[in-house]
């Protein structure tokens, strides 16, 4: 087994940063081979192997950007990938998109379908969360007066999916509430079990919330709805990629998430996984014919689209297994606890995120007391060129911060230094 220290001492490092910045995948399997001995935790801390990282990125390094929840930059070897497909397909679009690269997307459904851990026949290839979150949403079908439970703080085009269904369809939506951090894990799961009533047929709740990246404790509330026979749609839409987690721990019923986010893959890809009993009684939301009703294929049938993007997540997958899901995990647990643990010990500032690893990753919210969060965010932008979300919930504030894999150190600090003064400023 190669040891870190064996591993830098021995110039490996060069070897990773060929493996990251030339468009070789099988280099960067090489690279993940000679760090194979790293413990995560050790690996989080190691600037050397974290700077070939960032430098796999083309990125405008001009501008800080700690908003990786909206999407993020794909990685060079999958952007290059991406515009290879493209070219490609315009050769002649007929042949060279739908007869040579559109058949491909099985190769990409096999490979997701093995790192979610699902088959592949329950797995279908999307645009984004939206969409497949959307197709369980409407494909479910909901009589006058069924209940959905979810929460106030899942995501806004989601909600407006079941409201939609509230003015159409006349069923009803109960959103509970829940602080920020939480008391528990437990505490999370007791109110959405027990939110339960005679007529909820479905549950829909976030894998980990975009507000805050609260993680919930998925399989203890799938379970729990599984036994009173409600439906379970897990909204992953920041879960894929971020951290290390398969199908077979959330028991759900449908999962929807993007591939735009953490996975880095090209914007405009994500997945639905329908539990194979489910498939056959799910709408689509683009019919197709009747004999197709129990092939997972009928819910991608959307017409004419580009097969770059979905061809593309092959890369983006062979990049994020190179790294390794734990290691990534662990380093963005690194980042984002070195500002929030700074900013929390000067009193100025309430992060609403827990740092409990089981509870968050990447995410974390806080906001600057006795400061408008929208001024933070403007200040952070006009005086740092920091990119920052601001977060203004009927029952919190702040601003959402999610760093990636290319953030550097420097720039953590800066914006901790930025925070610091926007705080003193008040
Ligand atoms: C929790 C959550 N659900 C769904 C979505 C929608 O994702 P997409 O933009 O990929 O459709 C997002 C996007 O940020 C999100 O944060």
């Amino acid at each position: 087994m190669i040891t870190r220290r064996a591993f830098l001492g021995a110039g490996t490092t060069g070897a990773v940063a060929l493996a990251f910045t030339n468009e070789s995948l099988a280099k960067v399997a090489e690279a993940a081979a000679r760090t194979a001995g790293t413990a995560p935790s050790d690996l989080a801390a190691d600037e050397t192997y974290w700077r070939e990282i960032q430098q796999a990125f083309t990125l405008d390094r001009t501008i800080i950007n700690l908003n990786n929840g909206g999407c993020c930059p794909s990685p060079r070897v999958v952007h290059e990938a991406f515009k290879r497909y493209l070219d490609e397909s315009n050769q002649a679009p007929v042949y060279h998109m739908w007869q040579i690269l559109e058949p491909n997307i099985e190769s990409v459904r096999r490979r997701l379908a093995a790192a979610f851990g699902c088959s592949p026949d329950e797995m279908a290839i999307t645009r984004n969360a939206s969409e497949a979150l959307q197709i369980a949403q409407l494909g479910i079908d909901l009589k006058p007066g069924d209940e959905v439970v979810t929460t106030n703080q899942d995501y806004g085009r989601m909600l407006d999916t079941w409201d939609a269904r509230v003015r159409r369809h006349g069923i009803t939506v109960k959103k509970i509430s829940f602080p920020v951090p939480p008391p528990s894990m437990d505490d999370l799961a007791d109110r959405l079990i027990s939110a339960i009533g005679p007529r909820t047929k479905v549950l829909h709740f976030c894998h980990i919330t975009n507000l805050t990246g609260q993680i919930f404790p998925v399989r203890t509330i799938c379970d729990a709805a599984r036994a009173k026979g409600v439906k379970t749609i897990v909204d992953g839409a920041h879960a894929f990629a971020h951290f290390p987690y398969r199908v077979q721990d959330l028991n759900c019923d449908y999962y929807g998430t993007s591939l735009h986010k953490w996975l880095l893959a090209p914007i405009g890809t994500g997945f639905l996984y329908v539990r194979r009993e489910n498939i056959e009684g799910l709408w689509e939301l683009t019919p197709t014919a009747a004999s197709r009703a129990k092939d997972i294929r009928k819910f991608e049938e959307i017409g004419t689209h580009p097969a770059a993007n979905h061809n593309a997540i092959a890369e983006a997958l062979s990049f994020h297994e190179g790294m390794g899901g734990e290691r990534k995990a662990a380093r963005l647990r690194y980042l984002r606890d070195r500002w929030a643990k700074r900013l929390t010990a000067t009193g100025r500032f309430k992060v609403h995120t827990s740092l409990d690893p089981a509870q968050s990753c990447a995410i974390g919210t806080v906001q600057v007391l006795g400061v408008d969060t929208n001024k933070a965010v403007q200040q952070l932008w006009d005086k740092w060129r920091i990119i920052a979300t601001p977060i203004n919930h009927a029952e919190y504030t702040g601003i959402r911060v999610t760093p990636n894999v290319y953030t550097t150190l420097e720039e953590i600090d800066t914006f901790g230094d930025a925070m610091e003064r926007v705080a003193s400023a008040s």
